[in-house]
Formats: C-alpha cells, sequence, structure tokens
C-alpha cells in the first residue's frame, strides 16, 4: 500500500467459491439476485454521524472501518470516486483514505475529487492516503530508497491530538516503498522512523493528517488510540453506534416494511442466518416463516438441535423440509467436487422454492448477508460496470419467486453479528460455532457420496468434535472434523486381518479461512480421537492426520 507492494487483495472474504476455484454449495439462501444500486448510498439505519473510509483498493479497507466501529462510531466504506456532492449529501463528520495497491505517480493512479480537501471534513491518510494528500497538495511522494515493510519503529515528534496519549515511540507496522519528500504548505512532521523522515504529517488549521504506518492492523501499537484519537478528538463524534440501539431502530423499521405480510428465511443454524430470525423474530414474531433444508449433509444431530433451539426454545414458525433423498438422488455416482458443489445450490434453490410457494402471502425473503459480502461485490474503483455487479453467491432463485429482499446485516460485519446474537439471547452454541461449508459432508466424502460412507464420516466427525471440546480447544480452533477417504487399506483386529476405509483429522488455526495453519493437536489428543474412531466406528481401521497449510492446501479437501 503506498507503493506496489500490496497486492490487489484477492477479495478479503474466508471463502474460495465464486473465485474460479470452486463453486456453489455455499449459503445457497443467499443464492438471490441482488443489485447494488448506488455504491454510497448510506442505509437508512445509519445514525448520524458517519466516518467514510474511502477505498483505494487495501486488503485493510475493511479493518479500518471495524475498529472505527470498534470504538462505537459509525462507518462506512465508499469508493474513492465519491464524489464531493454525494459527501456534501451524506456529511460525514471524517473521511479516512485507505492505502492501495499503488504509488501515486503510477499512470492512472486512484486520485480524489480535489474539491473534498476545500470541504473542511477532517481527513487521515493512511499509507496510500498520506501520500495521495502530499500529491493532491503539492507537496512531493518518490519511490524511497529504503522499503519499510512489517514491524518499524515509529518516533512521536508532536504528541497532540492525533497522538495524544502515545508514548514517545511505539512500534507500527509499515508497508511501503514511497516516501513524502516534501511536505505540502501548510503542513508539518508528526512522526518519523529510521528510514522516513516523515513517517506521519498534519495540517492541523486544515484538520487534514496522514500516517505511512497502518494504525488498524494489530501489529501497531495502540493503532486504535490513534483512530480514536482522529475520530473523537479531531472529529468531534460520540460513542453512539451501539448494537442493542441497532436491534431498537431496525426491530421498528422491519414491523412497518411488513405489516401484515410474511417473511420466508433460510435458516442453516449459522450464526448470520440464525441471528437474522432472532432479530426479524422479534419484529413480526410468527409472521416469520423459517425454513431448514435437512439436505441429508448434516453432521449429526444437526437438524434436531436446529429444530430444539428455534421451534422449541424460541417458538419459532419453523418448517424442517426433508429432502435427503433429492439430494443423495442427484449425487449418486458423482464424484467431481465441483459437480457435487453445483447438484447441491441448485437442489437447494429447487427445494427452497418449492416450499417458499407454499407460504400464502409471503412477500419478503430474509437472508445474512453481511457487510463484506456487499463491499465485495464492489469494486474499490467504483468504475460504473463494476458497481452493478452481483454478489458472489449469487445463484438462481428463479425470479418469479417476486419476493422483496430484507437483508438487516448488510451494514454490520460479523463480530457485530454476533453481538446483536448475544443481546437476543442466542446460546454460544450457535454464536461460537465453527464454520460448516453449505455444501456440508459431501465435500468431506471424498468420491461417491453415499448413505453408509456418510454415515461413517458422521460418526468418526462426532469422535473429533467430542474430544476436541473435551480438550477446551473447540472454541481455540477455525475448524476441527473429519474427512472420510475414498480408499480402503489392510488392518489387523484381534486375529482378524481387515480391509477398511481410512479417516483423516483435520484441525487449523485461521482469522478469516483465507490463510490456515494447521494446528498442533497433543499427540495423547490425537491417540484418543484416532483410537475412539477405529474402535467405535464400523468400518474404519485407520485414522491419519492432515499437517498441510492453506495455501497451498485449501481447508476443505474438495
Ligand atoms: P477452503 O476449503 O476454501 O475453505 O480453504 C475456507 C473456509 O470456507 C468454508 N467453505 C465454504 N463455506 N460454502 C460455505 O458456506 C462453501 O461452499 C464452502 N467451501 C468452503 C470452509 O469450511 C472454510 O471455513
Amino acid at each position: 500500500m503506498g507503493g506496489k507492494k500490496e497486492k490487489m487483495p484477492f477479495k478479503r472474504a474466508g471463502r474460495t467459491f465464486g473465485k474460479g476455484i470452486r463453486s456453489g454449495g455455499g449459503a445457497p439462501f443467499k443464492k438471490m439476485r441482488m443489485r447494488l444500486t448506488s455504491s454510497v448510498k448510506v442505509h437508512k439505519t445509519h445514525p448520524k454521524e458517519v466516518i467514510l473510509v474511502l477505498d483505494f483498493g487495501s486488503q485493510y479497507t475493511q479493518l479500518i472501518a471495524r475498529r472505527i466501529r470498534e470504538s462505537k462510531v459509525y462507518s462506512k466504506i465508499v469508493p474513492y470516486k465519491i464524489t464531493v456532492e454525494e459527501i456534501r449529501e451524506i456529511k460525514p463528520k471524517g473521511l479516512i483514505l485507505s492505502g492501495g495497491p499503488l504509488s501515486v505517480y503510477d499512470r492512472g493512479a486512484p486520485m480524489l475529487d480535489k474539491e473534498i480537501f476545500k470541504l473542511g471534513i477532517p481527513i487521515l491518510g493512511v499509507c496510500y492516503g498520506m501520500q495521495l494528500i502530499c500529491a493532491q497538495c503539492a507537496g512531493k511522494v518518490e519511490a524511497s530508497k529504503e522499503r519499510e515493510f512489517g514491524r518499524v519503529e515509529l518516533f512521536v515528534d508532536n504528541n497532540k491530538d492525533l497522538f495524544v496519549n502515545l508514548p514517545a515511540n511505539i512500534t507500527c507496522w509499515m508497508s511501503h516503498s514511497d516516501e513524502i519528500k516534501k511536505l505540502p504548505a501548510g503542513f508539518v512532521r508528526i512522526a518519523h522512523t529510521l528510514n522516513a523522515s516523515i513517517a506521519a504529517f498534519a495540517n492541523r488549521a486544515r484538520k487534514i493528517y496522514g500516517v505511512q504506518f497502518h494504525p488498524e492492523v494489530v501489529h501497531t501499537q495502540r493503532g486504535t488510540q490513534i483512530l480514536s484519537n482522529f475520530i473523537f478528538q479531531i472529529c468531534g463524534c460520540l460513542p453512539r453506534w451501539t448494537m442493542d440501539k441497532f436491534v431498537d431502530t431496525t426491530v421498528k423499521q422491519i414491523k412497518e416494511r411488513v405489516g401484515q405480510k410474511k417473511v420466508i428465511l433460510g435458516l442453516s443454524g449459522g450464526v448470520d442466518s440464525s441471528v437474522a430470525a432472532m432479530l426479524i423474530h422479534k419484529a413480526i414474531g410468527q409472521k416469520l416463516h423459517c425454513i431448514f433444508v435437512d439436505n441429508g449433509l448434516l453432521r449429526k444431530n444437526e437438524a434436531a438441535s436446529v429444530q430444539k433451539t428455534f421451534q422449541g426454545h424460541f417458538h419459532m414458525n419453523l418448517a424442517v423440509v426433508h429432502a435427503q433423498k433429492n439430494f443423495l438422488g442427484r449425487l449418486k455416482g458423482v464424484t467431481d467436487p465441483e459437480e457435487k458443489r453445483k447438484i447441491i445450490g441448485d437442489e437447494f434453490a429447487k427445494v427452497f422454492v418449492d416450499k417458499s410457494k407454499k407460504i400464502k402471502d409471503a412477500a419478503f425473503l430474509a437472508q445474512g448477508t453481511l457487510y463484506p459480502d456487499v463491499i465485495e461485490s464492489q469494486s474499490p474503483t467504483g468504475g460504473p460496470s463494476d458497481v452493478i455487479k452481483t454478489h458472489h453467491n449469487v445463484g438462481g432463485l428463479p425470479k418469479n419467486l417476486k419476493l422483496e429482499l430484507i437483508e438487516p446485516f448488510r451494514e454490520l460485519f460479523k463480530d457485530e453479528v454476533r453481538t446483536i446474537g448475544k443481546y437476543l439471547g442466542l446460546p454460544d452454541t450457535i454464536l461460537k460455532r465453527q464454520p460448516f461449508p453449505g455444501p456440508g459432508l459431501a465435500i468431506r466424502v471424498i468420491g461417491e457420496v453415499t448413505d453408509d460412507r456418510l454415515e461413517i464420516l458422521r460418526e468418526a466427525d462426532e469422535r473429533v468434535l467430542e474430544e476436541v471440546k473435551k480438550a477446551g480447544l473447540y472454541h481455540e480452533v477455525w475448524q476441527s472434523f473429519a474427512i472420510l477417504l475414498p480408499i480402503k487399506t489392510v488392518g489387523v483386529m484381534g486375529d482378524q486381518r481387515t480391509y477398511e476405509n481410512v479417516v483423516a483429522i483435520r484441525c487449523v488455526s485461521s482469522v478469516d479461512g483465507m490463510t490456515a495453519d494447521w494446528v498442533k493437536l497433543p499427540p495423547e489428543l490425537l491417540g484418543v480421537i484416532a483410537n475412539r474412531i477405529v474402535n467405535e466406528v464400523k468400518g474404519v481401521n485407520r485414522v491419519v492426520y492432515d499437517i498441510s497449510s492453506k495455501p497451498p492446501s485449501t481447508i476443505e479437501w474438495e
């Protein structure tokens, strides 16, 4: 960011489907065509105070927005091409210019509408954003002799406003190969490093600031403090963005919008759809109709547990569609992973539409779409053809379903949705569940998916989960699960030679699913899991442990 090293984000979310590697299958109820009519529209629920994050293509843009929201101020990401008129209309309390992959002196480097600098709205430029301010305000940016990547010591030269309450030096995270050679008129240096004589600057009269490092990443000490200083000290925001207020406003809006009509929601038991169900149920009670499709590819007791929680405990209107036969019938003889995913996505849409049509007066379809999903449909360049791109999960619920979308979390990050879930009383078993792929166990039974093989995997998987939970590691790792391999090996049980299946165990740590490392589970725990599987699961005589990281492997095997 700020000088060619940051590759264009390989677009941020924790899933690879829809990016040419894998497709379909995932969170299929999100498969509704949606259009982003305006990339800069601020949602009706947005509070009066908003900080706009102008996206120049950094992989950290979302992080900036999240950090600000963590400080209880609403923030929104907009393409850098936003016009001065649009900003005037939104009336943000401050603007943050993100990092980006290019150098400001590159041909075609993204620039800001210069009028924006004259609005009098406080601006903070981060990395490329800082260099951009410098370049557009008649300073000088050049390639530096000493590039800085990773942890660097920052010396604070002036600890007023932006750096108030900061020690004289902090460790910060740098990723740049350009540097400020000459400050624009009216700007002063407020921090430096050993290699960069100007690592942060300020024009206090115009409330324009820039930092060469990334305050949004955890590796920058007191980074959150720096962002808080900007939004509270400089922009004058108050910490008012809280999830309980969001719930109150959204519940009111949903109630008004839905009236006497009905809302359909595909419940998967995952966090997003579960919290969406809770929120909408709070707003309209029995007018919400949840549909849970049992595709026969779920883990042991999963359908029963969803039913118990939502129907039994929360008394929701929940229809469980038993479609195991449809899915397994269509998967018969199929071994190609992509084909499996396609079939599952397609079948889901069919089953879901069939069921929806039977719900009279249904006028809305609710989905747990999150803000990152929405942002990923936009391009940082904000070009006209990019803006009207469809969501990466878009598949094919037919248009004739004629349902209006309700997406209460379109503006929220996952942690915010979890906070709402907690506030609404959703148990940790759902809120802190490890991710589970839409195509379910079908992509963990390698080769053909049959009833028998699913049963073996389900039993083995159950034992992995039980033991990982017992060891207190379930919430510590990203995912822990079993895979059934399509080979048999020789073993010996009692005096008998056996020729049975092999189960692999996969346990990974990750922050977002984009990259992952295998977890060094204690050998004793691995021993217990292997023993239990071989002894208790009929048809398995060997257990192996997957010690590959992502990349080059993926988390799932298919
Ligand atoms: P991979 O295997 O691509 O997985 O490293 C990254 C994360 O995404 C999950 N995953 C999916 N989730 N539908 C989903 O909803 C899918 O088709 C899908 N494929 C993978 C996977 O479990 C991991 O957490």
